[in-house]
């Protein structure tokens, strides 16, 4: 899809339709709607009288051939309260226009920014939305239904002088969205067309696009670094893991700057291995590997966007299936960390791949660390599918995070992480156990397990088993993959205040809670 910007008087558009955001208010309309109301006698006010033009968050008003315009057709969608509406609802708002025009078959789209919000942002938000809305989980449907396909969409609102602002903005809202794309297009493959090796192959041809550097490690080099838990998770499986790392150097470092180390579950099926899942929902166990698929777009991303320190991602990449071979429930397992865990449900096995790849990111020096991962089915009961659940040993990290997600649109809920759950991880014959003996806490036990691999090292982790999914489309989003959490680690790193040094130590569990609108 084509994004141009458009800086002429807004009537004169020639297209197929034309979007403007509607306050819900009762007030006058918004001086450009004002203008287009007057050069059609009044409809938007007839409309607005009639009760049909309420403003309520994206309720769609679609007009044909309004008096005064040269587009074909005009498009009202609702943008809610005034005071709530932001960036987010700005987002969703391009997003839900350009999937609803799109079911109709219209080709080029106009979106009015809206006169509120700053230009640039705005213009980066919208383009983020259509990009994001536009995205379809086609790839395996021989009849994609090509003739709805959106193919120009343009930024309007803008006077000439803007336009060098505007153009930066739509270029960083396009490689963002690239970014959150391309991690959505790994999670939907199905787990035969995305083994550990595609995976990797898949990672290094990014890299390679992106002039990152990459190194895969194979099973031997796996098992030769000593990775007993990473290792033991993929042995149930005939096709063999992948450790993928992926390097981003800076050309021009800044001074005392941290090394972030993003860590992301790859696990490409999960079965639950000899402790298996029930059949029913199994299917959707190809998605356990959205944890590494989104620091993969990160690191997509961030090449593009010259930031001033290193950043590595640690990806490792196995399946969860039970075989001959497959560990057992009992089994003793040591880390690359040294720390012995005993293995009493082999389907709690994110937390047992995590750990070896915390303990190698330290050992390559970072010195920051954020994981994400599908680790529990407990966040989901905890937090439902509306919030990813954030867990943070470091207040100042956590703070910074939670401000990235509210500014990214991406719903995140701050949970805790009292020393007191670290007693329940402890086993009898081993270090640690991979389960908790009692019932609840289910994602903070599983957090606290990591935590003993972060160590001292500040560190943040992302449960998004609830969150990376969605069952039923949305009128912003197609279902399946949703790329959570992309955008807020973007946000998070390319806001990084540098010159200041990483956040050393961590601190006690009250750290501040989520931050909610
Ligand atoms: N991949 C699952 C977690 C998950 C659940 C992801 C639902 C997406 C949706 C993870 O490996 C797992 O199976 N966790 C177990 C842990 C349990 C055995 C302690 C769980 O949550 O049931
Ligand atoms: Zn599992
Ligand atoms: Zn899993």
């Amino acid at each position: 899809m084509d994004i141009t910007l458009f800086a002429g008087s807004i009537e004169t558009w020639k297209g197929d339709a034309l979007v403007a955001c509607i306050p819900e208010s009762k007030d006058q309309l918004p001086p450009l709607l004002q203008q287009i109301d007057s050069l059609s006698g009044g409809r938007l006010r007839n409309l607005q009288q009639a009760g049909e033009l309420t403003g309520q968050s994206l309720d769609m008003v679609l007009l044909h051939h309004v008096p005064g315009l040269v587009a074909n057709r005009l498009l009202l969608v609702g943008a809610g309260k005034p005071e709530k509406f932001g960036l987010p609802e700005l987002r969703k708002v391009a997003a839900a226009a350009l999937r609803h025009l799109k079911s109709k078959g219209v080709r080029t789209i106009a979106f009015l920014l809206p006169p509120d919000i700053p230009i640039a942002d705005a213009a980066q938000a919208v383009t983020e939305g259509a990009l994001l809305g536009d995205y379809e989980a086609d790839k395996y449907k021989t009849d994609k239904n090509d003739q709805k396909k959106v193919a120009a969409f343009t930024v309007a609102g803008l006077d000439g002088d803007q336009q060098a602002e505007v153009e930066a903005a739509v270029r960083r809202g396009r490689v963002i969205a690239e970014a959150q794309n391309f991690t959505r297009d790994l999670v939907n493959e199905p787990s035969n067309a995305l083994t550990p090796r595609i995976l990797a192959q898949r990672a290094l041809e990014m890299a390679q696009q992106f002039g990152l550097e990459a190194e895969i490690l194979d099973e031997k080099r796996i098992a030769e670094l000593g990775m007993g838990a990473f290792l033991a998770v993929a042995r149930g499986s005939d096709e063999p893991p992948r450790f993928i790392i992926l390097r981003y150097s800076p050309r021009e470092l800044a001074a005392s700057a941290p090394v972030f180390g993003l860590v992301g579950k790859g696990i490409t099926f999960d079965s639950g291995g000899i402790s298996i899942k029930p059949a029913e929902g199994m299917e959707k166990m190809k998605y356990d590997m959205a944890g590494g698929a989104t620091m993969l777009g990160v690191m997509r991303a961030i090449t593009q966007l010259n930031l001033p320190f290193r950043v590595m991602a640690f990806v490792p990449a196995a399946e969860n299936l039970m075989s001959g071979r497959a560990q057992k429930p009992g089994d003793i397992q040591t880390s690359l960390s040294g720390k012995t865990i005993e293995v009493l449900n082999t389907d709690a096995e994110g937390r047992l791949v995590l750990a070896d790849a915390l303990t190698y990111a330290k050992r390559l020096g970072c010195t920051c660390l954020i994981d994400a991962a599908t680790l529990t089915g407990a966040i989901v009961v905890a937090l439902g599918n509306l919030n990813a659940g954030i867990f943070a040993s470091d207040a100042v990290l956590l703070e910074r995070f939670l401000a990235s997600a509210q500014a990214a649109g991406e719903k995140m809920w701050s949970m805790p992480l009292d020393e007191e759950y670290a007693e329940l991880m402890k086993s009898h014959i081993a270090d640690l156990k991979n389960i908790s003996g009692q019932r609840g806490g289910g994602a903070i036990t599983a957090a606290m397990f990591l935590k003993a691999f972060a160590e001292e090292t500040p560190w943040l982790h992302l449960d998004i088993a609830g969150t990376a999914w969605l069952d039923d489309p949305k009128p912003w989003s197609a279902r399946g993959a949703s790329g959570i959490g992309v955008r807020t680690l973007i946000h998070f790193l390319t806001h990084y205040p540098v010159g200041q040094a990483p956040p050393d130590g961590p601190t006690p569990a009250s750290v501040p809670r989520g931050v909610k609108s």
